[in-house]
């Protein structure tokens, strides 16, 4: 058929208003949609979601993320959206708030993870779980850490510390790492006793790889670090199944986390499965060791800064030398129950340092939260860091100040170790290894920072520039 000139005009103009149409049509067919999704009344937090699909996430990483939450905290108040990381977000810096999510309606916000770390560390690890396998898993970590359970581990503890320290007399350490091999140590010895094994070794340099490619770009390629850390994981498993073999023939009754594990039994009398075991072996040394080392190597850098308050943790730690000293004896769990200005330069430490500046979970299903609603799927983030720097609760929030915890915080804006179903087990025994590794060193050493004073580097936690490089020498006792 041929289009006459005449009738060109015509058909253009149909073309144009059937384009028109089916546009309109979209475009009310979408406000339909989101009006369903998103009624007036249910109003989503204020805040910028960015650039389509990448959202605010190269602010994130190219602004110091302490400013990026604390500037939208300041433009859009304690609750925000944004969106990071390819996902919806809303960030949460109020107690309250926090508390809802972690707490009261913990049940409605399930715990997060990129789905490659959570291959990394094996999927039926405590924390990628909710309901009844996570309250099993749970009661069952915590029992290995209660005050109870760990208080006998403290000579151990200590002989860890004296392995250490003088290897770091008149030398140049890196603070960071040798406090992630103490504290690496330590871990090893709550999973699996005291008991040595020829495994340990191995386990250890397998885990080296595993942290590796654990902070690396996710990229199953041959030769990157992912790569070999996915290689290095499953080959942690099968040292950890020669392991619960050996312990098994050896007819002894198997020590720390891996004995409370083995044993377990549901109420079907059903043991764990050995992935099951392993995931949350390896899972809980990764939670272990990183953490608690990252919060020394603050421990260090703050002391370090403030003489008064070193020589005063000094004279706490040596009235209880003199004790031991006196009774020719090691220290007791009784003893570090006693050190109450070191109890609170760590609890200053945790709460300026707040090495876990927030966590993730997502909402399950749609929920509303102080008058904004949040939809199904949306990450939900409460800030710690943000509300362990806020004024409100802790007096100028940037001063280190262990003086502030002679009263007990309000409740629920100290969240260092968490809040509710997901909190922290561990969080006694890396108090603990604090207490004894801050007796020792500071009654016997004194120590300088080399370099830079100042300075945060993130690998994933916050820690000191360069992981705090510092020249330690024997302290000069007669002179104080
Ligand atoms: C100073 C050191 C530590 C800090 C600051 C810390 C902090 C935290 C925080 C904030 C959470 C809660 C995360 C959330 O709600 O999503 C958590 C969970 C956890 N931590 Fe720690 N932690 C430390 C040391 C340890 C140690 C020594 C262990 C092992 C004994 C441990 C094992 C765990 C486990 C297994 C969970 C997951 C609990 C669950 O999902 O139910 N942590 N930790």
């Amino acid at each position: 058929m041929q289009l006459s000139c005449s009738s060109l005009p015509f058909h253009f103009m149909f073309l144009l208003f059937m384009l028109i149409l089916s546009f309109s049509s979209l475009f009310f067919l979408l406000l339909l949609f989101l009006q369903w999704r998103y009624p007036n009344h249910k109003r989503l937090p204020p805040g910028s979601m960015g650039w389509p699909y990448i959202g605010e996430t190269l602010k994130l990483y190219t602004e110091n993320p302490n400013l990026f939450f604390s500037n939208r905290q300041k433009r859009y108040g304690d609750i925000f959206k944004t969106h990071i990381l390819g996902c919806p977000c809303v960030m949460i810096s109020s107690p309250e708030a926090a508390k809802v999510v972690l707490v009261s309606q913990a049940h409605l916000f399930k715990p997060t993870y990129p789905p490659s770390k959570e291959k990394m560390i094996g999927p039926d690890a405590v924390f990628f779980h909710q309901g009844a396998y996570h309250s099993r898993l749970k009661k069952l970590v915590q029992a290995s850490f209660l005050p109870s359970a760990i208080r006998g581990s403290v000579s151990e503890i200590e002989q860890i510390v004296l392995k250490f320290l003088p290897t770091w007399k008149n030398a140049t350490i890196n603070t960071l790492q040798e406090m992630k091999r103490y504290a690496f140590d330590v871990a090893m010895i709550s999973a699996f006793g005291g008991q040595q094994d020829s495994e340990m070794e191995g386990i250890k340099n397998l885990y080296q790889c595993l942290e590796k490619g654990y902070n690396s770009m996710p990229l199953d390629l041959p030769g990157t670090p992912f790569q070999k850390a996915m290689k290095a994981r499953k080959q942690l498993n099968e040292t950890l199944r020669r392991l619960i073999q050996k312990r098994r023939e050896s007819g002894k009754e198997i020590e720390g986390l891996l004995g409370v594990l083995l044993a377990a039994k549901d109420d079907k009398l059903n043991h764990l499965t050995d992935s099951q075991i392993a995931d949350n072996i390896i899972g809980v040394i990764f939670a272990a060791h990183d953490t608690t080392a990252s919060v020394l190597t603050w421990i260090l850098k703050y002391l370090h800064d403030n003489g008064d308050l070193l020589e005063a943790v000094t004279r706490e730690q040596e009235g209880i030398r003199r004790k031991i000293i006196e009774a020719n004896r090691g220290l007791t769990w009784e003893d570090t129950r006693h050190m109450p200005l070191t109890t609170r330069v760590i609890q200053e430490t945790l709460r300026t340092a707040s090495i876990l500046s927030f966590t993730f979970r997502e909402a399950v299903q749609d929920v509303e939260l102080e008058g904004y609603f949040i939809p199904r799927g949306w990450k939900v983030l409460p800030l710690f860091r943000s509300i362990h720097h806020c004024a409100d609760f802790f007096p100028q929030p940037e001063k280190f100040d262990p003086s502030r915890f002679e009263v007990p915080p309000r409740p629920n804006t100290y969240l260092p170790f968490g809040n509710g179903v997901h909190s922290c087990p561990g969080s006694e025994l890396a108090k603990l290894e604090m207490h004894i590794l801050l007796h020792h060193l500071t009654t016997n050493y004194r120590w300088q920072v080399v370099g830079d004073k100042d300075g945060i580097q993130y690998g994933p936690f916050p820690v000191p520039k360069r992981g705090l490089p510092i020249r330690v020498i024997p302290r000069n006792k007669k002179a104080k």
